[in-house]
């Protein structure tokens, strides 16, 4: 088997869903008319859609098979039975708590730990995850050190321990009401966190009897990441490699859309039972009796079957040297891209291949956008249009302008990864004829997902 270099779909197709071949000019009438806005595209315009790998990819047999099982009774369903040992399984925390989704989790947490003056410190805190701490009046600091896009470190995603200790000498530690790490961590290209940092920044939380909070969406990718890139993990099967990075932390959030292979879920867990309590309260409140949160019974079969499929070694070896195929591919092609690649996605210095185009024109704007028009591929801008306005209305560029390829699981082929190289290398040969935009109308807040643009030529 270990000599062969091509690595397969460890699945065979089941279930067919077409995809519609459009044209390029039918596609650049079709993002004028979205205000050269891919949020705003109908997915049935686009060919490959790495707008995310959230809840868009693709359920096993066995999954959907759970889903035939689902029972619906309010309370005490057998299937809520199912979901809490599978997650209890992986994350062996006393109270487990299921949400719709994962923001869901963090709405609900931070409404318990968040208020004016906290600080919620994160390696790198999600849009969400920030603006659900943000919301309780809370500050989310984030606490990764920078790196160059290209410096290749086994664990980019790591939290800086002593900046961490220093915020905690800074504003006390009756400040912070909770430590997160996100793992791997998103925001910075979706890197991982070593065991070893985990382990650091535990023993920081001991130290000032401050609880830790694991935010896992993709808790096996950086389990993959932690057998193949750390020393003593080699041999080390990935459920217990999970169960050590549970062991690490007092709780955790989750969104079942990605490392659950789910298309929809999540759950909230922690030890503290008087905070489980009142997280329950609310719970109750906004999404429903904690025996189903904001699922239906189905909805939990097929996350409690996800968990048991995402541990897999030969599924997370194929999720990761695929997403590296695509990544390497372009790297190797004079594309810039951060690296060493992450594990769900691939992300695109936009800023270093149109150095033509000024931040506030928005590079990553107008390559998302000539993906689109060439190939039919809907990518994310993560840059100034995402970070670039302020609360008070000025704008400033952001760190960066990447544009993430994002890779839902177990859905497309290598054959749909090749034509994503061909395209990207097409654009990115053609870099110097793309121009930027400027937008045209903006809501207040969160202007990436309703911004409307026009080219600028
Ligand atoms: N935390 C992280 C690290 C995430 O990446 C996400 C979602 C969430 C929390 C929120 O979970 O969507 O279930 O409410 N990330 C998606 C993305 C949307 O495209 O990266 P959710």
């Amino acid at each position: 088997m270990e000599r062969w270099k091509t690595i397969i779909e460890p699945f065979r197709i089941h279930s067919v869903e077409p995809i519609r071949l459009s044209t390029r000019e039918e596609r650049a009438a079709r993002l004028n008319e979205a205000g050269y806005n891919l949020f705003d595209l109908h997915a049935d315009d686009v060919i490959i859609d790495l707008l995310t790998d959230s809840g868009t990819g693709a359920m096993s047999r066995d999954q959907w098979a759970g889903i035939q099982r689902g029972d619906e009774s309010y309370a005490g369903s057998p299937s809520w039975f199912t979901f809490r040992d599978a997650v209890h399984q992986l994350f062996p925390f006393k109270h487990i708590i299921p949400t719709h989704q994962g923001r869901a989790a963090e709405k609900i947490l931070f409404s318990v730990l968040g208020a004016p003056g906290k600080v919620v410190p994160n390696n790198t805190h999600f849009d969400t995850t920030r603006a659900n701490a943000e919301a309780t009046g809370a500050e989310a600091i984030d606490l990764t050190p920078s790196h160059e896009p290209g410096t290749r470190l086994p664990f980019k995603g790591d939290m800086d321990v002593a900046a961490l200790e220093r915020l905690i000498d800074e504003r006390g530690r009756d400040a912070i009401p909770v430590v997160f790490v996100t793992v791997t961590n998103n925001s910075m290209g979706g890197q991982p966190v070593s065991m070893a940092n985990l382990r650091a920044v535990r023993a920081v939380c001991d130290r000032h009897d401050l609880p830790l909070f694991l935010d896992a969406c993709r808790f096996a990718e950086n389990a993959w990441f932690i057998r193949q890139r750390e020393k003593g993990y080699e041999s080390t099967p990935i459920p217990d490699i999970v169960r050590e990075m549970a062991s690490l932390a007092d709780g955790m959030t989750m969104s079942a859309k990605k490392d659950g292979l789910a298309n929809i879920g999540g759950w909230l867990a922690m030890n503290d039972d008087s905070l489980a309590e009142r997280c329950r309260t609310l719970l109750i409140l906004t999404e429903g009796f904690p025996t189903y949160g904001g699922l239906a019974g189905r909805d939990l079969e097929a996350i409690a079957q996800g968990l048991a499929e995402v541990v897999e070694e030969d599924y997370l070896r194929y999720r990761i040297t695929s997403t590296a195929y695509l990544g390497d591919a372009l790297a190797e092609s004079g594309v810039p891209v951060i690296e060493p690649i992450g594990g769900h996605a691939v992300y695109i210095d936009a800023r270093a291949l149109l150095p033509h185009i000024p931040p506030l024109q928005y590079p990553g704007q107008a390559l998302a956008c000539a993906l689109y028009v060439e190939g039919g591929i809907r990518s994310c801008e993560i840059g100034t249009v995402m970070f670039g306005l302020h609360p008070d209305g000025t704008e400033s560029p952001a760190a960066m302008d990447l544009v993430r390829l994002a890779i839902p699981r177990r859905t497309y082929t290598q054959s749909h990864v090749d034509y994503v190289i061909e395209v990207v290398r097409f654009v990115a040969k053609r870099s110097a004829e793309l121009r930027g935009l400027r937008i045209v109308a903006a809501p207040a807040q969160l202007r990436h997902f309703t911004a409307r643009f026009e080219p600028l030529s």
